[in-house]
């Protein structure tokens, strides 16, 4: 994000896999793990019908349009997989995600390391229709599949004294180009106060469009915070830490005078490079005015009552 500056170029049709095509491919190639492996994702194929996963609709969807599949799947900041907006979709593969598993540790009563089937478990899934707005200056809308965080961090049993939620990303330099050159302090780490992780708008996403997450979006599992600057919504977690402490973020550690721990979507906090008043909604021409927590203020605005959000960017 923003550490190179260059004029993007749209994606050219040819570079687009139409979604039917994705799936078949994907389908194909699940078929060939399920006969070499024995098993596919048990929990994700348990509340899979058909070709998507099961889930019901939940609350704090927007009606606005719908950012089509192919944008949403090609036009990724992954850095683990390249820094380019098409490279996390053409390196996709190289992210290995099974076996999976989840640690959830630091101050809690009941921490534990799960297999992603049996963190997956006791959750059922809703589909969450939010914005998604990059401090670049795009946005998009995006069917999430997920659960809140905050059943997570109920089970995990939070002491007294833990006050933040700190998130990592799988590291695996082996497989992950981006790991291999010093972009950013790998693995990738992210954080949260804790009231925002409890707050309901916050999820788990397990998918898109009704599908499961593709590697590009941050499979198996990633965070949406939507009130929050994209690269809050860390990907592809492999643990959740309770902490009492505010936890280091992979942006912050990179440019701290650019990007805040808080990180909410503020119109009136312009970055340093550029303003942050108005955003590209991917599909669309013209822009539009970026909204105070991108929209979400009803929601969220009471958690910073009396904070300087220009002091706390
Ligand atoms: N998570 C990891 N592990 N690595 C990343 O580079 N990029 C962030 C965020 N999560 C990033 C990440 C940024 S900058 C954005 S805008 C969103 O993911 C993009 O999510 P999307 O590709 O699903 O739209």
């Amino acid at each position: 994000m923003l550490i190179r500056r260059h004029v993007r170029s749209e994606p050219r049709a040819s570079e687009i896999t139409p979604r039917e095509v994705y799936l078949a491919r994907r389908d194909f190639m699940r078929g060939g793990l399920a006969l070499g492996a024995g098993l596919l994702l048990p929990g994700l194929v348990q509340a899979r019908s058909g070709n998507g996963l099961n889930f019901s609709p939940g609350p704090f969807s927007t009606d606005e349009p719908k950012t089509p599949w192919e944008d949403v799947t090609t036009y990724n900041n992954f850095y683990e997989l390249g820094t380019g907006k098409s490279d996390p979709s053409r390196n996709a593969d190289m992210l290995r995600t099974e076996p999976w598993s989840v640690v959830v540790d630091g101050a809690c009563a009941n921490p534990g390391r799960y297999a992603l089937e049996d963190f997956l478990k006791p959750h059922s899934l809703e589909e969450r229709i939010y914005r998604l707005r990059c401090v670049e200056g795009w946005s998009m809308v995006i069917p999430w599949v997920g659960f809140e965080l905050n059943q997570v961090l109920k089970h995990a049993e939070p002491t007294g004294s833990a006050r933040y939620v700190a998130f990592e990303t799988i590291l695996d330099p082996e497989n992950l180009p981006g790991q291999r050159r010093p972009v950013l302090q790998w693995p990738y780490t992210e954080g949260l106060r804790l009231d925002e992780a409890m707050h309901p708008l916050t999820i788990l996403a397990v998918g898109l469009y009704g599908e499961e997450l593709p590697n590009q979006n941050g499979a198996p599992l990633r965070l949406v915070v939507p009130w929050k600057y994209g690269f809050k919504s860390i990907k592809s977690i492999v643990r959740i830490t309770l902490a009492e402490e505010e936890p280091p973020t992979a942006w912050n550690q990179s440019q701290p005078n650019e990007y805040g721990f808080y990180s909410n979507v503020n119109p009136d906090v312009a970055h340093p490079r550029w303003s942050q008043r108005t955003e590209r909604r991917i599909g669309e021409f013209r822009r539009r005015r970026t909204e105070m927590f991108n929209g979400y203020g009803d929601e969220v605005a009471d958690l910073y009552a009396g904070m300087d959000l220009k002091k706390h960017f």
